[in-house]
């Protein structure tokens, strides 16, 4: 086919920021086509990244429970075993309902979903290689395809032994012993996943400490609970070079202490995505890119070439999904002459282990680096009755406020449910909410949301239930 098709807007990369922004399109009226090479859209998130990682994080923890809980509960656990392969049939299948539903989204709003690579060309054209061959036009143009895993130069990937969250969610067998690279949000999620199935896991961070965005206290918190559960952590550890000798690689680790070599039969690399730009053609349409590689993009995701606009990981901003769907959003939003906007200081970040990590705004340290004085506010999980009630006392939340207005900064959260419980603090925040908002908001109790609440009064120093 090379028909020439014009549209309003195509988008191009079907993951959760580009098919957000041509729904979004398609309900303002624009006529809106959605292109993609891969046959089931959704992106990254959907095929290889949030979805499958949690369907296989909730699968192991419910492993993990009972293995190790299960008897304060008067449950009574004999030879517990699991089935690996069950256990991916179990994450493929939530993967392959929910990319059905995200086309029958689409395509219900209206748009012209079209299969196959797409290059920009510099006259407002795109050309598509695969089903959908052909060229087509637009008046603008969305570039919305993602991210991937950065390779360190001298770890190449093989899938087997040297592999990345891609390959880390569909192993056909539990390795023994396998090094992590990386103490961020991939590296622990995967880290728990594969030692709750009896994995050694050893995580390889640079840094002083695991998860750089929370203030040390919390982050040391995290770090103490996860070593608890069977997690080894080497940090401000460097993977100085590796080799892969048969099944087995060989890691030479340089710190303070001393070099040390580890050998393991995996190593998962997690240190950070970039942007997916290859292949599109931008160069030679002359796109501007950042230092870092990116898309550079102004305030209303234009990019130096009229008509082509960018979105999601390929720009600036935090790589997570919610903030692409809220790009896609506001960039639709400007297509059809609002005025979208996203505001990037309310972006909140999870990690999806157990007890969840989860932060919304700036930590104490990050307001103090910008001199901004401040009080802060604690409560651990242990003083929570519905915690105490659930064996979720592992945690602790924490409240940052402006010391001069009591406006609420940021807040980190380190607690089972973690993700839902940040949500209130998010819009708390949103709305310009006060630490004293946020303690004068009745909680339901008992729930482990109240701890939000107590942080909130300890920052005033009137906790109710911490001494
Ligand atoms: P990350 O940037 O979150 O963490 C990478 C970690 O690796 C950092 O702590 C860094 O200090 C460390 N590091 C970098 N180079 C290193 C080296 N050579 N040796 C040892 N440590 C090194 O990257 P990650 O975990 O790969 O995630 C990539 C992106 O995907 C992030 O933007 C993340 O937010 C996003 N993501 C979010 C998830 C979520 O929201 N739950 C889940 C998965 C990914």
């Amino acid at each position: 086919m090379s028909e020439k098709s014009a549209f309003d807007v195509i988008v191009v990369g079907a993951g959760p920021g580009g098919y957000v922004c041509a729904i979004r399109c398609a309900q303002l009226g624009l006529k809106t086509a959605l292109v993609d090479k891969n046959p089931r859209l959704g992106g990254t998130c959907l095929n290889v990244g949030c979805i499958p990682s949690k369907a296989l994080l909730h699968s192991t923890e419910v492993f993990h429970e009972l293995k190790e809980h299960a008897s304060a509960h008067g449950i009574v656990c004999k030879d517990l075993e699991h089935d690996l392969s069950a256990l991916m049939k179990k994450k493929d299948g939530v993967v392959d309902q929910l990319g059905k539903g995200v086309r029958a989204l689409v395509t219900k709003k209206g748009v012209t979903c079209l299969e196959g690579s797409a290059r920009i060309l510099a006259n407002g054209e795109i050309d598509v290689e695969g089903k959908s061959a052909g060229k087509y036009s637009a008046n603008e143009i969305v570039i919305a395809t993602g991210s991937k895993p950065v390779e360190l130069p001298f770890l190449p990937y093989d899938g087997k032994i040297v592999v990345n969250s891609d390959h880390g969610i569909a192993f056909d067998r539990v390795p023994q012993k396998m090094a992590v690279i990386g103490a961020g949000a991939i590296g622990l999620e995967l880290g728990c996943v594969w030692s709750r199935l009896g994995t050694k896991v050893e995580i390889i961070e640079f840094l002083p400490e695991i998860c750089p965005q929370l203030d040390p206290e919390m982050s040391k918190v995290a770090r103490r609970i996860f070593e608890k559960q069977g997690l080894s952590f080497r940090l401000e550890t460097k993977v100085a070079s590796a080799k892969v000798k048969g099944e087995k690689a060989i890691l030479s680790l340089e710190s303070s202490k001393g070099n040390d070599s580890l050998t393991v039969d995996r190593v998962l690399v997690a240190v950070g995505r970039g942007p997916c730009t290859d292949g599109l053609g931008l160069s030679e349409a002359g796109v501007e890119m950042d230092d870092r590689g990116r898309i550079s993009v102004d305030h209303c995701f234009q990019t130096n070439l009229p008509g082509v606009r960018a979105i999601g990981d390929v720009i600036h901003g935090p790589m997570l999904a919610h903030k692409a769907e809220e790009d896609g959003v506001a960039c639709a939003e400007i297509l059809a002459g609002q005025s979208g906007h996203v505001n990037y200081d309310m972006v909140p970040g999870v990690i999806y282990v157990d007890p969840e990590i989860a932060n919304v705004g700036l930590s104490e340290k990050q307001a103090k680096d910008r001199g901004i004085e401040v009080r802060t506010g604690s409560f651990p999980m242990a003083a929570n009755g519905r915690a105490l009630a659930t064996g979720a006392t592992d945690g602790m939340v924490k409240v940052v406020a402006e010391a001069a207005s009591d406006k609420l900064l940021g807040v980190q959260v380190v607690a089972r449910g973690a993700s839902e419980l940040i949500a209130s603090a998010v819009a708390h925040m949103e709305y310009g909410g006060s630490s004293e908002d946020l303690a004068r908001t009745i909680h339901a109790h008992p729930t482990l949301s109240e701890s939000l609440k107590e942080a909130a009064l300890s920052a005033d120093g009137r906790g109710l239930h911490s001494i």
